[in-house]
């Protein structure tokens, strides 16, 4: 026994928290062997009209389609988000039983939640219960072809003597559960709440149960919500579904592009455009820089939505590259709208926004800028770019700049003034005059 402050894995500090191990107490039955089947594969009949539709496309894509028969979803993502929204709107639109699950709410509280989101679903059924194996008995009487948890942090089962939201509960909930629905054939979503670091549960061994992890997400001040697909044994991961929050619940976005470019103010320094793909889907958005003086000693530099160590590599290669002096400077960086973008491809839309805002000199509000870049101050190509290129075009842009390398293997047939860069201090000299 030594003390741990640090985890030897992650480098958190204090992250630890003590839990007693509890041996398992899982009946065996009478020690007599089940006989296990072997299937031909040819004999097996699925089909992937099996899926059960939510009617909430956005949903229904982020899926890859639909909920899977059988599958464990886990919905994680910071309390107040809007998870049991979403989880009720797109279980009220299924055609068959729903069993909704709650641990939080009363089920008075629920049909007020429902009265809100006007739920009208004969099929939806409503048990306010934590004990799981109570839950199970109640999902054979009921036979819901998708059972809701909601959340994962409340439920409990006898076999352990641990409180629930422990690390042993929960895993041991979602394993019973998980076999059940794979028993039963029901689809089982589960709710999780996430700390603030990003861990789902704060256990992150569920993700490697579960078959599908989304992630909801969204900045606290913004109506937009996006679902962003972690994990998907049954479809594509990456994709994201984009939602704004209204007063009657959630509302799909079907065209982010135009939602996030419309409060944009033109001409004005430190602001600049680029297609970002998120999983199958193009969207256009605005990065906008503010750059100022920093007086005091260490100068700031403050990101939404947006990797703060990425900046950090970004801001090194404009002062060595580009000979931007950006060391006494503070630097905030806003992606607008309350996405968060992972991907390099906005890497060349965030230079220039940066230099925009150092110069004071106004990035051509037509103009659309795509490319990675390098350590060297080159422009690397990106994947994806036929499709981000139509979007531009789609929304009236009339110039887009793209790595010069795409240029060259580019077959595309468009009206949009198309021009290739490789490297930054070339493209920062050609657009701020
Ligand atoms: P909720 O689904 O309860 O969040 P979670 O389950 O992730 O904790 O949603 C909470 C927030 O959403 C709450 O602050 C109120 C807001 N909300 C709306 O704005 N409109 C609505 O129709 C509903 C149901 C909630
Ligand atoms: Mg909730």
């Amino acid at each position: 026994m030594r003390w741990l402050g640090k985890c030897p894995e992650c480098d958190s500090w204090n992250s630890f928290s003590e839990e007693l191990v509890e041996t398992l107490k899982r009946k065996n039955g009478s020690g007599t062997k089940q006989k296990s089947t072997i299937y031909k594969i040819n004999e097996i009949s699925a089909a992937e009209e099996d899926r059960v539709k939510t009617g909430i496309k956005e949903f229904d894509r982020v899926l890859g389609g639909g909920i899977m028969p059988g599958s464990v979803i886990l919905l994680g993502g910071d309390p107040g988000i809007g998870k049991s929204t979403l989880a009720m709107q797109a279980a009220a639109k299924i055609s068959s039983n729903v069993l909704y699950v709650t641990g939080e709410e009363s089920p008075k509280q629920i049909k007020l939640r429902a009265l809100r989101l006007k739920i009208k679903s004969d099929n939806f059924f409503i048990l306010a219960e934590t004990n799981l194996n109570n839950i199970l008995s109640s999902i054979k009487e009921a036979e819901p072809s998708v059972v809701v948890i909601d959340s994962i942090q409340t439920m409990h089962s006898e076999q352990f003597d641990n409180s629930p939201g422990t690390v042993t509960q929960i895993r041991e909930c979602t394993s019973l559960l998980m076999e059940e629905a794979k028993k039963g054939h029901f689809a089982v979503i589960l709710i999780g709440h996430v700390t603030k670091e990003g861990i789902i549960a704060g256990p992150k061994v569920l993700e490697h149960i579960v078959d599908t992890v989304l992630q909801f997400e969204g900045e606290s001040n913004h109506s937009f919500r996006i679902l962003r697909s972690q994990k998907n044994r049954f479809g594509s991961t990456n994709e994201i579904g984009i939602f704004e929050m209204h007063e009657n619940g959630l509302a799909e976005v079907k065209n982010p592009s135009e939602l996030f470019l419309s409060d944009r103010e033109k001409n004005i320094s430190g602001s600049a455009i680029t297609a970002s793909v998120e999983g199958t889907r193009p969207i256009l958005l605005e990065v906008q820089a503010l750059v100022t003086p920093s007086n005091y000693g260490n100068p700031q530099r403050v990101t939404t939505g947006f990797d703060s160590r990425r900046l950090s590599i970004l801001l090194a290669v404009l002062e060595k590259r580009a000979n931007l002096r950006l060391s006494a400077n503070n630097v905030f960086l806003n992606m607008a709208g309350g996405v968060r973008i992972m991907e390099p491809a906005v890497d060349l839309a965030v230079c220039c926004s940066i230099a925009s805002s150092l110069l004071d000199k106004i990035i051509d509000n037509k103009l659309v800028l795509i490319g990675e870049v390098g350590l060297g101050g080159e422009i690397r190509s990106v994947g994806n770019i036929e499709k981000r290129i139509q979007e531009a075009e789609k929304l009236g842009f009339k110039r887009i700049v793209i790595p010069g390398n795409n240029l060259k293997n580019l077959k595309l047939n468009t009206g949009i003034n198309i021009t290739g860069v490789n490297n930054i201090s070339e493209i920062l000299l050609s657009i701020l005059k």
